[in-house]
């Protein structure tokens, strides 16, 4: 039995490690069968760890609010009651499932009883915890800085550790199976509320899951969605629509690689330092250059056709980067004139920034944005 016993958990523990996505998961319904998160794929998901006898146990409440709101825009809510804080989900899952909905009237699907912590850990909630780790509380607020002192009591060193802390923490997972943020019980629902709505709202979410992509799959781009993205670009808003543009998208591998050959003649060092360097447009096999007037003028407007390209190609399943670095080296090396030359950008336009794209081979977190830079003026 000892025997099995090892070996089950060491299958499980290489399903954790082998697990591309959360849905390669099983977990078991309220009977006992056996669930594949698969079947969630495309919808949002807010996995929570519940308890029927704890503080928080209320945000029942406010969860089946929230699915009731936008489960017909495709939320599935994953309720995972565990026992292993402070035994406050005591019973059969039955028990539990008639209690949640006698007193809060849930109809978002509540799986079997699991555990989360430790070596009996469900894989999905190792998962879980290696994707996103314990931010910490917000000790500016009241019942933040209490589960802080209660668990700091308990373990000086608890925040170091990615563990689930305590009942109704919660994942939100994107309708591509990301894992887009961790909230702690103490979370203010509005805030998560806030973020389910960029999940559902395609417009919004494609924003949100924007990143500068800086590695591709060796494969170019097709012809038609460069032309798709291309219209989007010139459809962005400009001023009196003058249009104060010119653009060039660059399909042809050779000009790449040659004025790359060049590039590295004359930045060997900086070369060198990147062991990922495919090409100087951070290693996208096409470009799109965008010129503005020389004499100044169009960068607004410009910007704004970007942008508007890197959100269509996002939507498309394409990566992109913005880059002004090689614009510099562009502008200023003799030896690298060809390429610009090949462009054929009229005289009074000059190169003002290069969209990468590409298929994306890497998947980068967001880096983090100073929201005090924000101020609402009421
Ligand atoms: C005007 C501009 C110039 C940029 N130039 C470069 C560049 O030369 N190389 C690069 O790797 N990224 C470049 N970036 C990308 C930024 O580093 C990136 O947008 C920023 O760090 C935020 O990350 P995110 O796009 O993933 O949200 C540029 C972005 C802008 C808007």
């Amino acid at each position: 039995m000892k025997r099995f016993f090892v070996c089950f958990t060491a299958i499980m523990g290489v399903l954790t490690l082998s697990a591309q996505s959360i849905y390669d998961f099983q977990v078991k319904d309220d009977g006992g069968q056996d669930v594949s998160l698969a079947e969630y794929k495309g919808k949002a998901l807010l996995i929570v760890n519940t308890a029927t006898r704890c503080g928080f146990t209320p945000q029942y409440k406010e969860l089946e609010a929230l699915y009731e709101k936008y489960h017909a825009e495709g939320l599935e809510i994953l309720d995972f009651p565990c026992n292993q804080f402070g035994q406050q989900a005591p019973g059969t899952i039955q028990e539990i499932h008639q209690f949640c909905t006698a007193n809060f009237d849930i109809h978002f699907l509540q799986f079997d009883k699991i555990e989360v912590n430790g070596e009996n850990a469900h894989p999905l909630y190792s998962y879980l915890k290696s994707q996103k780790g314990f931010g910490g509380f917000d000790i500016s607020d009241q019942r933040g800085k209490m589960m802080d002192e209660m668990l700091r009591k308990q373990d000086a060193e608890y925040d170091k550790k990615s563990d689930i802390k305590w009942n109704f923490t919660k994942f939100l997972v994107s309708r591509d199976g990301r894992i887009v943020k961790r909230y702690e019980p103490t979370e203010q629902m509005s805030n998560i509320e806030a973020d389910i709505q960029m999940e559902l709202n395609p417009v919004l979410s494609t924003i949100m899951a924007r990143r500068s992509v800086r590695k591709y799959l060796d494969k170019p781009v097709e012809h038609e969605k460069l032309e798709t993205v291309v219209r989007c670009g010139i459809n962005a808003p400009n001023g009196m629509n003058r249009q104060p543009w010119i653009i060039r998208v660059v399909e042809d591998q050779k000009l790449i690689a040659d004025v790359t050959e060049v590039y590295k003649k004359e930045n060997a060092e900086q070369v060198k330092r990147d062991s990922n360097f495919k090409n100087m447009f951070r290693n996208a096999p096409n470009i799109i250059c965008v010129c503005t007037p020389s004499n100044g003028g169009g960068e607004v407007d410009a910007g704004l056709l970007g942008e508007n390209m890197m959100l269509a190609a996002q939507s498309m399943g394409l990566g992109t980067c913005c880059l002004g670095g090689p614009v510099r080296y562009l502008q200023t090396s003799e030896k690298a004139k060809f390429f610009l030359d090949r462009l054929d950008i009229p005289a009074d336009y000059r190169l003002s920034f290069i969209i990468a794209i590409g298929y994306p081979d890497e998947k980068p977190e967001a880096r983090p944005r100073d929201a005090s830079k924000v101020k609402f003026i009421k």
